[in-house]
C-alpha cells in the first residue's frame, strides 16, 4: 500500500519481529510495516467490527493473511501479555490513549515498546506514559494534510517528570528545536493572537515561551 506521511512516519520507527496495531481501522500500519520488512508479523486490533471487516479484506488483497491476525478487541484487550514487542496506537485521541494505557498497568507494562500517535490532547498521552512507568526515548511531529501530528516513543523505565510546557509540547522536540514543532507554535500562536480575547493569554504566554526554547 502507498501511506501517507504520516503513517510512513510511524513505520519508520518499527524495527522488530511483532507488533500490534491497536485502534488498527484499515490495517494500513500493519500492511506498510510487514511490506517493508519493518515487522514480521502484526496483531491488528479494533474495536469496530466494520473496521475488522476492512481490514481483514486489505489483509487479503495485499496477500498478508498469514502474518497479520486480526482481532476484534478494546484497546489492548485483544492482547496477550508480552505478545508482541512494539505496540502502535495511532489516530485516536490522548484521552483514549490513556484508558488503553492504564486499563491494565501490568499488561501494558508488560510491552517493550509503545509508539503513540495522539489525534488531540498529546499532553495528557505524555503523563500517563510516565505514571504508567515509560520514558519517551524519542519524539517527532509531521505536518501532513494540513495537520501536525506528534509520534511519541515510549520504553519501559522511568526518567524525571517533565515540566508543564515539556508534557504539553514534549522535551524531545523542544531540545531538538524539532523545525515542524516550531512552524506548528508560531501558527498556533499567530490563531491565538488573532482571536484576541484576554481568556487566552495564558496560554499565548505558554506558546511564546515554547518559541522561546525553539529559537
Ligand atoms: C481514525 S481510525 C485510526 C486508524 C489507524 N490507526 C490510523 O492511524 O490511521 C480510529 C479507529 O479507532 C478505533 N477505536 C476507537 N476506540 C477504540 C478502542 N477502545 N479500542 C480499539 N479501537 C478503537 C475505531 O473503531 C477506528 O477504527
Amino acid at each position: 500500500v502507498n501511506v501517507s506521511k504520516r503513517l510512513q512516519t510511524i513505520v519508520d520507527y518499527i524495527n522488530v519481529q511483532t507488533i500490534a496495531d491497536i485502534a488498527c481501522d484499515h490495517a494500513y500500519i500493519s500492511i506498510a510495516a510487514l511490506q517493508s520488512g519493518a515487522a514480521r508479523r502484526s496483531v491488528a486490533c479494533d474495536i469496530n467490527a466494520f473496521s475488522i471487516e476492512k481490514a481483514k479484506k486489505n489483509i487479503l488483497a495485499c496477500g498478508l493473511s498469514g502474518s497479520i491476525e486480526t482481532r476484534l478487541a478494546n484497546g489492548i484487550r485483544g492482547l496477550l501479555p508480552s505478545e508482541v514487542d512494539t505496540v502502535i496506537i495511532a489516530g485516536v485521541g490522548g484521552r483514549l490513549i490513556c484508558e488503553i494505557l492504564e486499563y491494565d498497568i501490568e499488561k501494558t507494562k508488560s510491552f517493550n515498546r509503545f509508539i503513540i500517535q495522539p489525534q488531540r490532547d498529546a499532553q495528557l498521552t505524555r503523563r500517563c506514559l510516565h505514571r504508567a512507568g515509560f520514558l519517551i526515548c524519542d519524539e517527532d511531529m509531521v505536518f501532513d494534510g494540513g495537520i501536525y501530528y506528534p509520534v511519541i516513543i515510549a520504553e519501559r523505565g522511568n526518567e524525571p517528570p517533565y515540566t508543564d510546557i515539556q508534557y504539553t509540547f514534549g522535551k524531545i522536540p523542544l531540545e531538538n528545536k524539532h523545525l515542524v514543532l516550531k512552524d506548528h507554535i508560531s501558527l498556533k500562536l499567530r490563531q491565538l493572537k488573532d482571536i484576541n480575547i484576554p481568556e487566552l493569554n495564558e496560554k499565548i504566554e505558554l506558546y511564546e515561551e515554547a518559541l522561546r526554547w525553539l529559537s
